[in-house]
Parts: structure tokens; C-alpha cells; sequence
């Protein structure tokens, strides 16, 4: 008969060394379970801020600054009602547009920014006038919001001036951060350098922008 010794109940030694080779196989096992866990949830944390940059267009998070937000604000001062951010990031401008009594809305591709914008937007007390949906921007529309904030990147500003035309109401403003839209003219800019943020008023650009459907008409004829 074999002895064995045990370790909290673990036998980990045998005279045979059937055991021994169990253990070292189970050891094996919840080094395998533990390493790959890792990876899964290293994977499932960075893709999500890496696959920006495998899009067409690629709009990575790069957070406003702080003059940046009170730039926004500032711009917007006068409005009120709804608010959206397109691509909105850790929900920043959202809360601190809520702060100043908009009901603020984010749409932003990157669900564990979406979480981390739900829990900030608790954790500050404006939960209940803030809303944050993972989504991709060119997927929704943004017809019900008359304040509508951008800061995105030079390559996506063109197509977005034509579904923002498209879908906005007259009554509708558009702050962009950055990089302003590449026709449409600003009605105000506030701030400098990167700070800067360009005023957009619904009523000037829509008369200034044709449509995706109007261009296609226009190239047939
Ligand atoms: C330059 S950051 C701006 C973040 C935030 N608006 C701010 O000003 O702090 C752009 C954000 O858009 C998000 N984004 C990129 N592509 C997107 C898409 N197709 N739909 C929605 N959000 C997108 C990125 O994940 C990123 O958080």
C-alpha cells in the first residue's frame, strides 16, 4: 500500500508517483485556465480602444480638455433641451452639459466608455438627465437633438455635414471641437489653438449643404 501525504486535504506525494503526476497535471490546467483568462480579458479590455484605428476612418478617444468643455458650454450657453455627443468618449461633455440643465445624450462605439460615462454620470448626480447608448454615429440618426456636439477628425467631417444636414432640425446648432466642418460656415468661434470650438446654426448650414441624394441626382444627369 502506498503512502501519501496530504497537503490541506491535497495528496501530493506518492510512492508511485501517480499522484505526483496528477497534481502536476492539475497545476498545468489552472495555469493554463489562469493565463488564458488573462488574455480573454486583456483582449476584451484593449480591443474596444484599438479597434478605432482598424476603421476606414479612424476617430481614436482623445478626451476634450477641460478649457475645451467650457469652451462647448460657453458656445452653447443661451440653448436648452436636448444635447447630444457624437463619439462621446468618457461622457465628460454629456455630464458637464447636464450640470447646465440639458438633457445629454452620448452615443459612443466603445461599450467599457459607455459603462465607465453611466457610472460618472451617477457618481456626479445627473443620472437622470443623461443617457449613454453604444452605438456606432453613422447608424443613428440625430434628428431629435437641437444641440449637437462633435469633436472628431478631419477624414469623417465632410460625410457628417451631409447626414447632419439631412437629419437636424433648422432650430439645430453644432459645436465642433478641433476641426471644424470643411464648408459649412461657423457663426461664432470661441476659444484658440486646440481649445477651439466652431458654432454652427442649422438655418445657414442646411441651405449650404446638398445631400447625399441630391449629389447622386446631380452626377446622373
Ligand atoms: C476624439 S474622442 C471624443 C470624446 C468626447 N466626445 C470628448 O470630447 O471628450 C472620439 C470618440 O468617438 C468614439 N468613436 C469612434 N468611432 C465611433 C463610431 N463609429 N461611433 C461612435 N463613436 C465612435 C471613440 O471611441 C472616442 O471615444
Amino acid at each position: 500500500m502506498s503512502q501519501e501525504e496530504t497537503f490541506l486535504g491535497v495528496p501530493c506525494q506518492s510512492t508511485d508517483g501517480t499522484t505526483q503526476a496528477k497534481n502536476k497535471s492539475r497545476l498545468g490546467l489552472i495555469v493554463t485556465g489562469v493565463v488564458g483568462g488573462s488574455l480573454v480579458a486583456l483582449y476584451a479590455v484593449t480591443a474596444p480602444f484599438v479597434a478605432p484605428a482598424l476603421r476606414k476612418v479612424c476617430l481614436p478617444f482623445v478626451p476634450a480638455t477641460t478649457v475645451q468643455v467650457s469652451n462647448v458650454l460657453s458656445a452653447l450657453r443661451a440653448r436648452t433641451g436636448r444635447l447630444v455627443d457624437i463619439g462621446s468618449g468618457d461622457g465628460r461633455i454629456v455630464i458637464a452639459a447636464a450640470k447646465q440643465g440639458f438633457q445629454a445624450s452620448g452615443f459612443e462605439l466603445n461599450p467599457w466608455l459607455v459603462w465607465y460615462s453611466r457610472y460618472k454620470a451617477w457618481r456626479e448626480g445627473v443620472y437622470r438627465s443623461t443617457s449613454f447608448h453604444i452605438s456606432d454615429l453613422w447608424k443613428v440618426s440625430f434628428a431629435q437633438y437641437p444641440n449637437v456636439v462633435i469633436f472628431g477628425v478631419p477624414q469623417m467631417m465632410e460625410k457628417l455635414e451631409h447626414k447632419l444636414a439631412s437629419e437636424l432640425p433648422s432650430s439645430a446648432k453644432v459645436v465642433a471641437c478641433r476641426f471644424p466642418f470643411p464648408t459649412w460656415v461657423p457663426v461664432q468661434t470661441v476659444g484658440e489653438g486646440i481649445d477651439t470650438v466652431w458654432v454652427y446654426d442649422a438655418k445657414t448650414f442646411k441651405g449650404q449643404t446638398r445631400t447625399i441624394s441630391e449629389q447622386s441626382q446631380q452626377s446622373q444627369l
